[in-house]
This record gives structure tokens, C-alpha cells and sequence, in this order.
């Protein structure tokens, strides 16, 4: 009976690793025409412009076909970088008579529209996996939830955002700033579809709203940018920043890296945002408490040695810790930051 069980088991695990061939064979056999594409399968971007002129043209323009067309085979000089050999695609194009074949010739050159994320973002990376930048995308929050490249950046500048480009920021309607035409802004922004911050709000409703909290950095004014501590193609740390903890913040507040003689236990192992929220917040300083005192006094929970003038002083009801502990991220000087 037992045996009999087993044998049964076996027999479906053969089963199930045969249709598991099959499937396997058949993907393979469908992308190997892909694979195999030959230089004649290439028809170069001049063709293309006959019937695409204004994709060719806005293309034409940016830095990334100048590097192709300088240092790259003639298989990824232009358009088919991205979208594959076209040669079938302008034949079928050029013999199609009714919808179906128009449909059919469409099908023939790759699609962003038609394809997932990841698929997608496989094309850019067959090149860009090489930057350092990016070569983390794959593991990426954006990825992973479906965020591709082309939904920050664009090879073609398309109508609405050139007009979307146009809207002024509320300094802007009080003082005439010049201002760069949108080509040029994407040209020079690393052709992204809107600036920083604004690209960024259009799916981070909440973090636009902490921005807009009265002490906050000033991304919103333009001093800093959400990828001065991120990096949205990902990276090794949590909330993908640009670098660990500390060090992130490091980058500008360079003052408080230290090295220090007595270190503030608590920025070692809290890191800074154990004490301040980075991007907004309605308290003094960004801290994570209204009062500083409750800050501190939810790890030093009872700091009244014998020597120390706490419990006479009465700092439990009043005043912030650091009026006396002044050098609160560290000190060079004394163990317990009061200079
Ligand atoms: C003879 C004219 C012609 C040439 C040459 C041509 N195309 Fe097309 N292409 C078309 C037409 C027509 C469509 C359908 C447009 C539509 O539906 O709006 C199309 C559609 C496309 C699409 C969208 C496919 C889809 O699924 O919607 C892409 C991408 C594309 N072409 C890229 C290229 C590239 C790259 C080249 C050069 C290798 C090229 N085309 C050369 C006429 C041409
Ligand atoms: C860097 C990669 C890249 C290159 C190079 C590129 N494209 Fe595209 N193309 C895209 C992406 C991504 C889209 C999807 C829409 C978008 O993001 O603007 C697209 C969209 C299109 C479309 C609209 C139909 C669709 O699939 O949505 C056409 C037509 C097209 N490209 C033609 C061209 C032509 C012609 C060239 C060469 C001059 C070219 N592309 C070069 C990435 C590229
Ligand atoms: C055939 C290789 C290749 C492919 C495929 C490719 N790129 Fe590029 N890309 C380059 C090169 C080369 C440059 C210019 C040098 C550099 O920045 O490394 C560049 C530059 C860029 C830049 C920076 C432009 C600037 O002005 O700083 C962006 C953004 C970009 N590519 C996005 C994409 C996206 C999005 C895709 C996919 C839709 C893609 N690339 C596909 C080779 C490629
Ligand atoms: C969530 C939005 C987003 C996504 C998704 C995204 N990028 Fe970017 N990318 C940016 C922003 C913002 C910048 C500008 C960074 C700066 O100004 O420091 C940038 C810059 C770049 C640059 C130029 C500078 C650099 O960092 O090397 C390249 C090249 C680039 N991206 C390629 C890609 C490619 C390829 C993909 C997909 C594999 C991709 N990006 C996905 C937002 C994005
Ligand atoms: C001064 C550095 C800094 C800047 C500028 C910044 N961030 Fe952050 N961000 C952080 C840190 C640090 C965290 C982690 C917070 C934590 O650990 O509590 C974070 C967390 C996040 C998170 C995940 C948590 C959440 O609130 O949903 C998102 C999303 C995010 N940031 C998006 C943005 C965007 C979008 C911008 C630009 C508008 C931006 N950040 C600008 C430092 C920054
Ligand atoms: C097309 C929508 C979209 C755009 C544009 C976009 N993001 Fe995101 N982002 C997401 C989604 C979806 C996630 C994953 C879910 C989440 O954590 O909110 C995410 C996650 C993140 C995270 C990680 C949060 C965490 O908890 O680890 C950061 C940081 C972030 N985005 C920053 C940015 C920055 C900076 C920009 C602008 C350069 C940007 N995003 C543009 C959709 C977007
Ligand atoms: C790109 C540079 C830059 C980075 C990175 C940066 N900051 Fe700042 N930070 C500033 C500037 C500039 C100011 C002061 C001007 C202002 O109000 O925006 C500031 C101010 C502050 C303040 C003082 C607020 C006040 O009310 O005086 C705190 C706290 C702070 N940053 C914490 C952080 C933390 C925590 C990080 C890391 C998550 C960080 N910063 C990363 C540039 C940066
Ligand atoms: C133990 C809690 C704590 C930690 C952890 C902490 N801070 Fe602070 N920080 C404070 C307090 C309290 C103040 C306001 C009082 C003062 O500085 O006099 C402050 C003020 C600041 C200010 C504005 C005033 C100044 O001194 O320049 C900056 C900038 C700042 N912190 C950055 C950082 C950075 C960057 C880190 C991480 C390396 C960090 N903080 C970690 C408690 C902390
Ligand atoms: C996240 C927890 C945490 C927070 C918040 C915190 N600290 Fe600390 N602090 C520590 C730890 C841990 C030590 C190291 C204790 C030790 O070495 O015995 C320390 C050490 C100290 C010392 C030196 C004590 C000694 O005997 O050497 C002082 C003074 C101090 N903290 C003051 C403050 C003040 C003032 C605040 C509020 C601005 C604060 N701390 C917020 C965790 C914290
Ligand atoms: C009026 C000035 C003053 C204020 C306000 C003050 N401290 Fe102190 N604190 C001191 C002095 C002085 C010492 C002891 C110095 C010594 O031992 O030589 C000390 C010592 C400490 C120590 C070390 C205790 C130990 O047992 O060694 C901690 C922790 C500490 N303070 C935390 C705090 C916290 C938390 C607050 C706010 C709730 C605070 N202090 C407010 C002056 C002050």
C-alpha cells in the first residue's frame, strides 16, 4: 500500500517534470529568434525616421545617441537598442493591407507597451547593468513593485510633458526666473519625465505632504533633491538610500561624522534618524519629539548618579536636555557632551 503511494508520487513527479520540459523547450524556441537576430535583421535608424520622424528627432538630440552612434555596434546604434531588429517590422509594414496585417507588423518590432516591467527594464540594463548606478535595479523596491525605467525616464519627449514642464512654482509667479525650455530640461535632467521633486510626488503623495511641514529639508525650494539620499534604482540599504545610515546624511553634515572622542552611543546604534525624521516635521530641529526632554528620556530612563545635578535641577518638568549637553552628537572633550 505504502509502496504502491509512493510509486504513484513518483510517477506524477515524472509528470509534472516532462510538461516542465515542454514548457521550457517551447521558451526557448520562442526567444530564440531573438536570440539568433543577424546584422541583416538590422535596418539602422535612417529607415526608421521615414515613417517615426519625431521620435527620431527628439532621440537624435539626446547624449545617449551620440555615445551609441559613436561606440556601439551597428546593432545598438539607434532606435533598435531598444526595440530590436526592425527590418521585419518595416516589411510588414510596407506590405500591410487590411488591420490584421497592420497588426501583425506591429507586433514584429519589441514594444514597451506590450511588455512587462521587468522585461522592459531587461532591455536598458543589456547596457546600463554596467553603472554602478544602476546595476542594482534588478532587487530594487521599484522594480519589485512594478515601476520600470520608463516610468522616470523617456527616450521620446511626448507632448504633455512639455506642457506639464511649463507650470510655475509659486516663486515663479511672483518673479519672472528664466527659465530652461522643456526639451532642454529633459536633455539636461538625465531625461527624466518631470523634474525633481515633482516626478517623484506624482506616486509619493505622502512624502510630499511631510515636505510640506514647516521645518523640513528644502527639497520643495529646490536645495536638495530626494536622490541627494536616495537612489531610486536601488541599493543595498533599507528605504534605498544612497548610503548606509549615517553616512547618508554624512554627505552634507560632514561636521557630524566625528571621529570623537566620546561618542553619543545613541547615533552609533539608532543612527541619526533615532533622533530627527529626514524629510519634515512640525518640531524644533526635526526631532522626533515635540520635547527634546522626552526624547532623551525614553532611553535614559533615570540618569541621576550621585555627582549628577539632575533631581535639584528639576529637568524632568522643564527646560531641554541640551541647554546643558551641549554636544549632543559627540565631544571631543567630556564624557557627557556638555562641551
Ligand atoms: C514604412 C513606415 C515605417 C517604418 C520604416 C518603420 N515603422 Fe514603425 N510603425 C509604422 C506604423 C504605421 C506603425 C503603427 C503606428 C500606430 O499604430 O500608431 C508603427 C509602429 C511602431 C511601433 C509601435 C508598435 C506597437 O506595438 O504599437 C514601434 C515601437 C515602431 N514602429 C518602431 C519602429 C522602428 C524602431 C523602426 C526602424 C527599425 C520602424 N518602426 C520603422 C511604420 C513604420
Ligand atoms: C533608450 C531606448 C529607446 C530608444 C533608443 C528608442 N526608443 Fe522608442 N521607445 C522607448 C520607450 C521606453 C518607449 C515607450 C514610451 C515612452 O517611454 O516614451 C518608446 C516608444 C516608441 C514608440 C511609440 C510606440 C510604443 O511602443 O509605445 C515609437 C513609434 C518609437 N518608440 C520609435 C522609436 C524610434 C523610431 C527610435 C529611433 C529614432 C526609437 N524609438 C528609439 C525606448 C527607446
Ligand atoms: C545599447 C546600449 C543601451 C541601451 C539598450 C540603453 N541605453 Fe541608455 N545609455 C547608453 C549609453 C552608452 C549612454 C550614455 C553614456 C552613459 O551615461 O553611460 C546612455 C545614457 C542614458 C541616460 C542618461 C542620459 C544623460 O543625459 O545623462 C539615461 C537616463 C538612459 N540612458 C536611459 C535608458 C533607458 C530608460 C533605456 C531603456 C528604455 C536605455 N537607456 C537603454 C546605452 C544604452
Ligand atoms: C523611480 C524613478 C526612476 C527609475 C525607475 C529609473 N530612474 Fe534613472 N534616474 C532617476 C533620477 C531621478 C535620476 C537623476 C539622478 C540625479 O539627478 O542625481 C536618474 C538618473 C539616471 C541616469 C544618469 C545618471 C546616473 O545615475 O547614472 C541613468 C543612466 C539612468 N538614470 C538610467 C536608468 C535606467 C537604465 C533605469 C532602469 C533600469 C532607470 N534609470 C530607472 C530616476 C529613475
Ligand atoms: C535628507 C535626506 C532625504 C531626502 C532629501 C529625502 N529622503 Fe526619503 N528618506 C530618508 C531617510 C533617512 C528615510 C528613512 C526613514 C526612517 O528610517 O525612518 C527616508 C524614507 C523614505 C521613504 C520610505 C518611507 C516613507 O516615508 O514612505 C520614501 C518613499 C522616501 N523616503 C521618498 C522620498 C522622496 C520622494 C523624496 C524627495 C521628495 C525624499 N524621500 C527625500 C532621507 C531622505
Ligand atoms: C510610477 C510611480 C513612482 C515614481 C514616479 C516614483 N516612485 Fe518610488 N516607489 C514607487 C512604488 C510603487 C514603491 C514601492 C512601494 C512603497 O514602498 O511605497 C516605491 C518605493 C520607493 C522607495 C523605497 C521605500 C521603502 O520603503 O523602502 C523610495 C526611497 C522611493 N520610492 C523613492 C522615489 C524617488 C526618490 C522618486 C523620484 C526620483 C520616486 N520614488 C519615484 C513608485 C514610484
Ligand atoms: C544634500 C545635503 C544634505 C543631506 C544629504 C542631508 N542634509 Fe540635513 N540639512 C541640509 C541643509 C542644507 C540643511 C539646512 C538648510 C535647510 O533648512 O534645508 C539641513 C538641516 C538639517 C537639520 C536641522 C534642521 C533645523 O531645523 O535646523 C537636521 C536635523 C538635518 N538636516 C538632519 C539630516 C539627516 C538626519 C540627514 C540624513 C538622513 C540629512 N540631514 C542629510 C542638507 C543635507
Ligand atoms: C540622541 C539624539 C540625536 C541623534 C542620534 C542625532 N541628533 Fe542631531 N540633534 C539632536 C538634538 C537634540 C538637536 C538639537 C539641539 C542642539 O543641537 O543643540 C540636534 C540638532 C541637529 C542639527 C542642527 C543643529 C546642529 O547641531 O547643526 C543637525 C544638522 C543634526 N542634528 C544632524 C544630525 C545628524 C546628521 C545625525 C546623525 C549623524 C544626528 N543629528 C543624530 C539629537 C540627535
Ligand atoms: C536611542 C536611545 C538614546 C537617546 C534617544 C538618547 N540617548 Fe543618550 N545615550 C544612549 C546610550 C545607549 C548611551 C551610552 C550609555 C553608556 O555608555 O552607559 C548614551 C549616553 C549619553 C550620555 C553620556 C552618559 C555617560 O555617563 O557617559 C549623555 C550625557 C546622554 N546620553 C545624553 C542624552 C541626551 C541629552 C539625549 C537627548 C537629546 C539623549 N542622550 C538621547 C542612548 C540614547
Ligand atoms: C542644568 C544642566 C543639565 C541639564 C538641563 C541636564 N543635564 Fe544631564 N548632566 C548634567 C551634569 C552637570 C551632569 C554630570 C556631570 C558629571 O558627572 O560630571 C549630567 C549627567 C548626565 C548623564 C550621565 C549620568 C550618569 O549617571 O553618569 C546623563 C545620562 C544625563 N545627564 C542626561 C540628561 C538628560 C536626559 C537630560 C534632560 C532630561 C539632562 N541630562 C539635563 C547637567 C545637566
Amino acid at each position: 500500500m505504502h509502496k504502491a503511494g509512493w510509486g504513484w508520487r513518483r510517477s506524477r513527479w515524472d509528470l509534472i517534470g516532462f510538461i516542465a520540459l515542454l514548457f521550457l523547450t517551447a521558451s526557448i524556441s520562442q526567444a530564440a529568434p531573438q536570440a539568433q537576430a543577424t546584422a541583416a535583421d538590422y535596418v539602422g535608424a535612417d529607415t526608421c525616421s521615414a515613417c517615426h520622424a519625431e521620435q527620431f528627432e527628439q532621440f537624435r538630440k539626446t547624449y545617449m545617441a551620440a555615445v551609441l552612434a559613436e561606440k556601439y555596434p551597428v546593432e545598438q546604434q539607434g532606435c533598435e537598442a531598444c526595440h530590436g531588429p526592425g527590418r521585419a517590422h518595416v516589411e510588414a509594414i510596407g506590405e500591410a493591407t487590411d488591420d490584421a496585417s497592420m497588426e501583425r507588423a506591429k507586433s514584429l518590432i519589441y514594444s514597451f507597451a506590450r511588455h512587462s516591467p521587468k522585461e522592459n527594464a531587461d532591455r536598458c540594463l543589456t547596457c546600463h547593468i554596467k553603472n554602478e548606478n544602476q546595476s542594482l535595479f534588478r532587487r530594487s523596491r521599484h522594480l519589485g513593485s512594478g515601476v520600470f525605467c520608463g516610468d522616470c525616464h523617456t527616450a521620446h519627449l511626448p507632448k504633455e510633458v512639455q506642457s506639464a514642464a511649463q507650470t510655475s512654482t509659486a516663486l515663479a509667479s511672483l518673479f519672472s526666473v528664466p527659465k530652461r525650455a522643456a526639451e532642454q530640461v529633459w536633455l539636461d535632467d538625465h531625461l527624466l519625465k518631470e523634474e525633481q521633486p515633482k516626478l517623484c510626488y506624482s506616486c509619493h503623495r505622502n512624502v510630499e505632504a511631510e515636505f510640506q511641514l514647516p521645518v523640513h529639508h528644502r527639497v520643495q525650494e529646490g536645495l536638495l533633491k530626494c536622490t541627494d539620499c536616495h537612489n531610486p534604482h536601488g541599493s543595498v540599504t533599507a528605504n534605498e538610500l544612497r548610503s548606509v545610515r549615517t553616512e547618508a546624511c554624512y554627505a552634507c553634515h560632514v561636521e557630524k561624522r566625528g571621529p570623537f572622542v566620546f561618542e553619543h552611543a545613541a547615533v552609533q546604534v539608532e543612527g541619526c534618524t533615532g533622533c530627527h525624521v529626514p524629510h519634515g516635521s512640525t518640531n524644533a530641529f526635526r526631532l522626533k519629539r515635540r520635547q527634546e526632554r522626552q526624547l532623551c528620556l525614553e532611553c535614559h530612563t533615570a540618569p541621576e548618579g550621585l555627582n549628577v545635578p539632575h533631581p535639584r535641577l528639576g529637568f524632568q518638568e522643564a527646560g531641554e536636555c541640551s541647554r546643558c549637553h551641549v554636544e549632543i552628537h559627540g565631544s571631543n572633550y567630556q564624557k557627557q557632551f556638555l562641551r
